[in-house]
């Protein structure tokens, strides 16, 4: 078993730059099955979630070509296979993207569902099944497996209202309406930055999506892609999980490669808090040096305050100056890390979905495990800001979405290590 040991206290300062964004990445990389020809994808983040999918997409007969750590060529074009039901598809949510990118391409798809449920809750996937089926596809799921076919082999356009703002509906309605017959309106889609990133991916490769950023996304069916380049959008979320160590910690980080636009709905709470962030053109330049001020905070699909920085801004607000309310507006059960937090000396109280932080001068190092991903980065942000040693568990959680966390947090200065101790046989593998 790995584990993070952090020796906590020490101000960050230096810079640190921000890799392709993970959320991107694995809805591109299905995207690319779609394409008949190679697709070179730049800004690939080295993360264990995207190495499992291009297993995946290997497994169904996709060529695929390291060029460098960050650069992959995919070539789908001998791709014949519409099963993908091995095992490996159980170990991450993204690998539901196969539904769409192989009903679009072949007019049928079976796929295993992925298992876990990382944040305690149940995910479902009735909006992707509604978009299925308005686009003319019989849909069934049978013993984990979900099978999805056309009575002709091609999907038909049509226009399909989110009853819930979801990212991965959006994102497999456009991978299965990108060849289809005819036109796709997707009302209420999501409006993440990784939304517009996969439409301009896919139109860099010859489809015609327009309205991607806004509510409504219009596509109109392309017999065929073709191969291409494309670099991937820096992690909005890694940035922003940057900006919340430097924040608890105090210091001073330069954070490159960020698009600040993106940053936004993160950039203007840090400020209420007392943070002092400059925006520049590809970087931002974060600043503590005064104390933490309350503030309460809702998470709300972008462009609100994403759910995924929720775990974070929540530990830095255990350092704040007097009481704040946090409120997750996405997730059923989201608040699963709490525990662990308080075992820092956060005082927390959760009820339902909301939490009241009650601000401490200073957390104390413990043992405490990783949740899940985003739970991961925060407690990691607990340990550098704490009086003492922690030591956090569970990290293959966190080595899904961040790339070289620990190397990056040692460039500014952090106390920390990986280390391997004997495993207890007790590690637990969720999907994200
Ligand atoms: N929902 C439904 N029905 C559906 C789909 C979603 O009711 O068919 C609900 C969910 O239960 C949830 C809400 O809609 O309450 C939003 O879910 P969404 O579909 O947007 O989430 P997702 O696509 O499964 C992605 C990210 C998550 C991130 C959410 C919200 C990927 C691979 N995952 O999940 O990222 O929290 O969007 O922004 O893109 C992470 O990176 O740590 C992570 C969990």
């Amino acid at each position: 078993m790995t584990k993070y040991v952090i020796n906590g206290g020490r101000p960050l300062t230096g810079t640190v730059t921000i890799s392709g964004a993970k959320n991107a990445a694995v809805a591109i990389i299905p995207a690319a099955l779609l394409v008949d020809g190679v697709c070179r994808i730049e800004n690939i983040p080295e993360i264990s979630d995207v190495t499992m999918l291009l297993n995946i997409v290997e497994q169904i007969g996709a060529e695929v070509r390291v060029v460098n750590r960050h650069t992959i060529d995919i070539d789908s074009s001998r791709v014949q296979t519409t099963d993908a039901t091995f095992s490996l598809m159980r170990r991450i949510r993204a690998s539901y993207y196969l539904i769409g990118a192989l009903l679009g391409r072949f007019g049928r798809a079976n796929v295993a569902m992925p298992g876990g449920c990382n944040f305690g809750g149940v995910r479902p996937i009735d909006q992707h099944i509604k978009g299925f089926t308005a686009m003319g596809a019989t849909v069934n799921v049978q013993n984990g497996i979900v099978m999805a076919h056309t009575p002709n082999g091609r999907v038909k356009g049509a226009t399909i209202y989110l009853d819930v703002v979801s990212v991965g509906a959006t994102v497999n309605i456009m991978l299965t309406a990108t060849l289809a017959e005819g036109r796709t309106v997707i009302e209420n889609a999501a409006r993440e930055p990784h939304i517009v990133d996969l439409a301009n991916f896919l139109n860099s490769m010859g489809a015609d999506i327009r309205g991607a950023g806004t509510n409504v996304i219009k596509i109109r069916g392309v017999k065929k892609l073709r191969g291409g380049f494309y670099s991937i959008i820096p992690d909005q979320i890694e940035a922003g999980t940057y900006m919340a160590a430097v924040a608890a910690t105090g210091g001073e980080v330069l954070i490159r490669n960020v698009i600040p636009k993106h940053l936004d709905c993160i950039s203007s709470k840090m400020r209420e808090m007392g943070v002092e962030i400059e925006d520049y053109a590809d970087s931002v330049l974060v600043r503590r040096t005064g104390p933490l001020m309350r503030t309460n905070v809702k998470t709300m699909p972008y462009p609100g305050f994403p759910t995924d920085m929720q775990p974070q801004i929540s530990t830095v607000l255990c350092l704040a100056e007097g009481t704040s309310v946090v409120t997750e507006g996405v997730w059923d059960n989201r608040f699963k890390y709490v525990d662990e937090l308080m075992r820092m000396g956060g005082r927390i109280h959760v009820s339902g979905r909301t939490a009241v932080i009650e601000g401490v001068e200073r957390l104390t190092g413990a043992c405490v495990k990783a949740t899940d991903l985003r739970a991961g980065a925060a407690l990691v942000i607990a340990g550098l800001s704490a009086v003492g040693r922690t030591e956090v568990e569970g990290v293959h959680y966190i080595e899904r979405g961040y790339e070289n966390f620990v190397g990056k947090l040692k460039a500014l200065g952090a106390d920390i290590d990986s280390i391997t101790v004997p495993d207890d046989g007790m590690a637990e593998r969720e999907a994200v």
